[in-house]
């Protein structure tokens, strides 16, 4: 089976309901409170597996119960875990998530032993990155380690999909043009540009700016618009299914893991967002990032 490899951030999510986001210096009631398994890394590890890849993740945990429970569901899931080690000296990522009754949510990030994910950690696992055909990578772990990574998948003619999420204003843009897949969102295609993003036609712009700088194709997720694939010649839209929303956070992530896992079966591009975007959909009538995955077609049908 052809394999994916993320190398990526791995989080416990912390997640409370509220009515509304509160103000500084507010106490708020919140309406609910839950644990649940996050960080984009293993997000679209875990959604690519879902979709029935076959799937390694190479990531840092702390070595406390946060850790232990993720690594615990990462094998639950399948996933080839001999890249994702614990570290000594951090605890294990953290995001502390509010999420409004109208789905959408405020992230804060503590990184923790994701900061452990070093260029050294990257260079251990130069094998399982080169045996795969399509490498996926985010912005939630050191920029030097994934610069590493993308030299090392580029330099063994592996395909690089590549997430600039969170935004991240340090990034390098000529490094983000070497992936043959660069998936931001709206936000992310704005301050890697330079450029506005509302309209439709400014977010062709923008992303087309991207690949005559570089990038094989650019598909910029549009949220409950779907997707846009700009390519040199076109650019397509792939609407989405409309759901009611309960959560979006980890909805990103379900995409591109839906996308990976349906490109290196077929390497058909479109077919494979229309995939992506009705999976991600989906995800968004459920509470949680991981907690929200479905197995996809591909997966049951092997069970
Ligand atoms: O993209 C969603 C993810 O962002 C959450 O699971 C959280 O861990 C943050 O990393």
């Amino acid at each position: 089976m052809r394999r994916i490899c993320v190398v990526g951030s791995s989080n416990m999510d912390l997640v409370t309901r509220v009515p509304r986001m509160p103000e500084a210096g507010e106490t708020l009631a919140a309406d609910g409170f839950a644990t649940g398994p996050g960080g984009k890394g293993a997000n679209q590890a875990v959604a690519a597996a879902r979709c029935g890849a076959d799937v390694a993740l190479v990531t840092r945990l702390g070595d406390d119960v946060f850790g232990h429970a993720l690594l615990d569901g990462y094998r639950a899931v399948g996933l080839d875990v001999s890249h994702a080690l614990t570290v000594a000296d951090r605890p294990t990522g953290t995001a502390t998530i509010l999420v409004e009754p109208s789905g959408e949510n405020r992230i804060l990030v503590a990184a923790g032993a994701n900061a452990g994910l070093t260029v050294e950690a990257v260079e251990a696992a130069a094998d399982v990155l080169r045996a795969a055909t399509l490498v996926v990578l985010q912005l939630e772990v050191p920029l030097e380690a994934v610069a590493r990574t993308v030299d090392i998948g580029s330099a063994a003619g592996v395909d690089v999909l590549f997430n600039p999420a969170p935004a991240r204003a340090d990034l390098d843009l000529d490094l983000a043009c070497r992936a043959r897949f660069l998936v931001p969102n709206r936000g992310e295609l704005a301050l890697l540009t330079g450029l506005p993003s509302d309209r439709i036609e400014d977010v062709e712009a923008a992303a087309r700016s991207l690949v005559r700088r570089g990038a094989g194709t650019v598909i910029v997720t549009l949220g409950s618009d779907g997707a846009l694939i700009v390519e040199a010649e076109s650019a397509r839209h792939i609407p989405a299914p409309q759901v009611a929303v309960r959560d979006t956070t980890g909805a990103g992530d379900a995409f591109i893991g839906a996308f990976a896992a349906a490109f290196v079966t077929r390497p058909d591009i479109d077919a494979a967002v229309a995939a992506a975007v009705a999976y991600a959909a989906d995800t968004t009538t459920r509470a949680g990032a991981q907690a929200s995955y479905r197995d996809g077609p591909a997966r049951q049908q092997h069970q």
